[in-house]
């Protein structure tokens, strides 16, 4: 299986898991609700400080951390490449207005180099091949300013 291929699977996988762009479709998990009352403190309390930062949500979902991260940072690009789940998390978020929805898969995406203190993501890169993530980690230090940082958060069943 070619990358092409690798990622037409993926997204007509996530095409299958983005139709009512649900909370529990997302995290494909019935428990979700709970889960993600629980993991969300957790999850901010890791970051680095990011008031009046410029901050890009990688696999933003339906928006779970970009409103969040809206409040305090000066602007967020939130990234999906699920139409329905943009589409979520802009009628949940747009009032924010330091925050930009884009549609894009991370594995070609394009931005300024040092236009970012901080990359944000949870449970993307399990989605990712290796070669990919690898492209990823170069083009994310290069978005990066000096100082920015890369937050990034994946769970594994198993040793991966
Ligand atoms: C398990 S969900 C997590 C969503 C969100 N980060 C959260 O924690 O609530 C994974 C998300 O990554 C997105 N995603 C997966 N592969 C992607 C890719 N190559 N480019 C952009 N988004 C991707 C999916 O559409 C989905 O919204």
């Amino acid at each position: 299986i070619n990358s092409n291929e690798v990622r037409q699977v993926m997204s007509s996988y996530w095409m299958d898991h983005s139709k009512d762009a649900s909370l529990e479709e997302m995290m494909l998990d019935t428990q979700a609700e709970s889960l993600a009352q629980s993991e969300h403190p957790e999850i901010l309390s890791l970051l680095p400080p990011y008031e009046g930062k410029r901050i890009i949500e990688l696999g933003a979902g339906i928006g779970r951390f970009t409103g969040v991260l809206a409040k305090k940072a000066s602007h967020v690009t939130a990234v999906d490449f699920m139409e329905s789940f943009i589409k979520k998390n802009k009628d949940a978020n747009s009032h924010h207005k330091n925050v930009d929805f884009k549609q894009a898969d991370v594995t070609v995406l394009k931005c300024p180099e040092k236009s970012f203190d901080l990359v944000f993501s949870n449970w993307l890169m399990m989605y990712l091949t290796n070669e990919e993530v690898l492209a990823l980690a170069r083009n994310m230090l290069s978005w990066l300013k000096e100082d920015g940082f890369v937050f990034f958060r994946e769970s594994c069943f198993h040793q991966s």
